[in-house]
């Protein structure tokens, strides 16, 4: 049975708690994107009013990201300011028990996946409803591509077994990202199955800009479900 949004909202407020306790003073934090990442915003502002924390300056993953943190007296800096980040806190819509995920859904994953990567440490904060056995179960996957072109793509993502549909806003013009890019999203009827031979595939492919397949780059996924919270840790080198 689907939660009520109430319990939603809950969940996603008690994950960006437990995040916002990572925290510390002079840390240079990666901002996701998504609903999830509102409340940690929204937390790590009332932090800093309350002069629990100090010196901390974020790098936004969208512009609404930039504006909302801005609103919370975050202070911010861009990536050619600070290139290395203490640590990233960001949302995703499917998390697979090897900690790969699908982000993207909020239309942010080209810079999140940059962000993400220059950071040393990538939190995940995630409600229940996000935990897969298989990517592509729940959400789609999101393509970030150049416009021009895009069509191309189709017949290509269909060889690959995605039914790609290109995102629209509601009165049905194409939606472009933050960096003016449009965004397929594929469902596959069966999952994916094998995640890191697409993303090699889709990585050759030109005018495909990014995936949001986020594979092997979460640190810790801390999920908030109805009987408490949980930290999640890839089992890294074990093989
Ligand atoms: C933004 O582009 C996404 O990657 C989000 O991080 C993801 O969609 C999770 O968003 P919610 O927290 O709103 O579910």
């Amino acid at each position: 049975m689907a939660l009520p949004l109430s319990d939603v909202e809950a969940l996603k407020r008690q994950a960006a708690l437990h995040a916002a306790e990572r925290i510390r003073d002079g840390l240079v934090i990666g901002l996701g994107t998504g609903t999830t990442v509102a409340h940690f915003l929204g937390i790590l502002g009332e932090r800093l009013r309350r002069g629990e924390l100090k010196d901390v300056v974020g790098i936004p993953t969208s512009d609404r990201t930039a504006a909302s943190a801005r609103q919370h007296g975050i202070p911010l800096a861009t990536l050619e300011d600070e290139p290395i980040l203490d640590v990233t806190v960001d949302g995703a819509d499917e998390v697979d028990p090897d900690l790969n995920m699908i982000k993207g859904m909020g239309g942010a994953l080209l810079r999140e996946k940059i962000v993400a990567c220059a950071s040393n440490h990538l939190v995940i904060i995630a409600d229940e409803r996000k935990l897969v056995r298989c990517l592509g179960t729940r959400s789609p996957l999101p393509l970030e591509v150049v416009p021009f072109g895009w069509s191309l793509h189709l017949p290509f993502l269909d060889s690959l077994g995605a039914q790609p549909v290109l995102r629209t806003w509601n009165h049905g013009e194409a939606f472009h990202t933050d960096s003016g890019h449009y965004i397929l999203d594929c469902h596959f009827p069966q999952g994916i199955t094998e995640p890191v031979k697409l993303e090699r595939a889709l990585r050759e492919r030109v005018g495909i800009i990014e995936s949001g397949l986020f594979l092997g780059l979460a640190d810790e996924v801390i999920v908030a479900a109805s009987e408490g919270v949980r930290t999640m840790k890839p089992m890294r080198g074990t093989a």
